[in-house]
């Protein structure tokens, strides 16, 4: 068997529909009442587009005007693909020059995310952004301040906040079906992307590309982390990869997180580019119980993973046995983020996603990052509206 992840069969495995969460109004934010669709702007045009591109074809209230690649024949490319009909460009400034747009989607590499989302901001466009929405939390918090100070709105992946089965937990928690909480876990893992170099470079890893998923869905039920620690490791030092050959891997691609959320309550995370998993990226049947969370009067657990949940199992009683509950997905999928929060600009909602819950995440994996090189537990200081539902 083979035990990388092709981009392919990535692909193959995460295809799926769209679901909503509005809630309230988004007054005082700029965008154009009298215009029906929104108008957006991709960046980046590589792995994760073949599943954000056609989900925001899904929407009526999104139209993708622009597509930009500083590889331009993908950009070109995916025009035909997904037969955008949109205006295709080499790099961000002739893009910004180019048809006029409200948002812009940033898929780029990891490291780009933070100059690319202010260059947007600077030009009065909205940002959705994968993550992390920035390479640090001050850059991302001058980014969301750059924002507010424009009256326009940025926000960051993930979207893990809107499946039903993250209601559900937030629900047994906030209802104290649990008890009195006390210890949560999550894990994601795979052996690691083959197609692009980035994920091992600087600022790359594990965290920002798969526990911050985990960081997003903990924080979310159990309350921002007061502080942070963390074991980071380097298991393989060298990856080789479809864009650059054999490259010196520099980011963890190993990690073991610790929050603690106050009240005694404490979660871990762990997540990894070498872990062995024969489902790979599949998620679909997947049956590991990827988020626990434990209190004395119950506990529970989420079947596959928060980013694609096939269910929670409901374990609170001492005769019956364990309830798998909350199996359907209402249309719900990973990939929804950025029409979300589109759709809710035209709408003038407030979508569940909050970005202040983003950039705590971004916090918690450079608290993380200074943990494991000093050995110190380390606070923070960032917060985000608890509950978010
Ligand atoms: N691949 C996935 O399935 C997946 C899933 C969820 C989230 N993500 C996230 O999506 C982002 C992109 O991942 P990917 O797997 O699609 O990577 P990728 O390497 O396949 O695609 C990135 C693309 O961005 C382009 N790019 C880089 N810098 C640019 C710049 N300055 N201007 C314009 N284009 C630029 C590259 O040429 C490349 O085509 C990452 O943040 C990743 O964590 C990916």
């Amino acid at each position: 068997m083979n035990n990388n992840i092709s981009r392919k069969k990535f692909l193959q495995y995460t295809a799926s529909a769209g679901a909503a969460a509005l809630l309230s109004s988004l007054e005082g934010f700029a965008i154009e009442t009298k215009q029906q669709k929104l108008r957006v702007a991709v960046i980046g045009c590589g792995s994760v587009s073949n599943r954000y591109i056609p989900h925001l074809q899904s929407s009526s209230l999104i139209e993708i005007v622009s597509l930009c690649d500083i590889k331009p024949e993908r950009a070109e490319a995916q025009n035909k693909q997904y037969n955008a009909g949109a205006k295709t460009y080499p790099n961000i400034d002739a893009m910004l020059k180019g048809v006029p747009f409200d948002m812009m989607v940033t898929l780029t590499d990891m490291q780009q995310h933070g100059q690319l989302n202010k260059k947007a901001l600077l030009a009065g466009k909205h940002v959705w952004s994968e993550k992390p929405m920035a390479n640090t939390y001050a850059e991302g918090k001058a980014l969301l301040d750059l924002a507010k100070q424009k009256k326009l709105r940025i926000w960051g992946a993930p979207a893990v906040v809107n499946s039903p089965q993250f209601a559900f937990m937030n629900k047994c928690i906030q209802e104290g079906k649990l008890g009195k909480l006390a210890s949560a876990h999550g894990q994601y893992g795979h052996t690691g992307p083959t197609w692009s170099a980035f994920f091992y470079e600087k600022d790359g890893g594990s965290m920002p590309d798969l526990g911050v998923y985990n960081m997003a869905t903990l924080t979310a039920l159990l309350g921002p982390a007061k502080s942070v620690m963390a074991m980071l490791s380097i298991v393989k030092p060298e990856r080789t990869v479809d864009d650059k050959g054999t490259v010196k891997v520099e980011a963890e691609d190993n990690a073991h997180v610790l929050m603690d959320h106050g009240n005694g309550v404490i979660s871990h995370v762990m997540c990894g580019f070498n872990f062995f998993d024969p489902h790979g990226h599949e998620a679909g049947n997947q049956t590991l119980h990827s988020i626990q969370i434990f209190g004395d009067k119950g506990n529970v657990r989420l079947i596959g993973y928060d980013w694609e949940t096939n269910g929670v199992i409901l374990d609170d009683s001492w005769n019956e046995p364990p309830k798998l509950l909350s199996t359907d997905k209402g249309g719900y999928v990973w990939q929804e983020g950025a029409t979300k929060v589109g759709e809710s600009l035209i709408n003038k909602t407030e979508p569940t996603i909050n970005v202040e819950h983003a950039l705590h995440v971004l916090e918690v994996i450079e608290a993380a990052r200074k943990s494991s090189a000093t050995g110190m537990k380390i606070p923070m200081k960032s917060t985000f509206k608890y509950p978010v539902l």
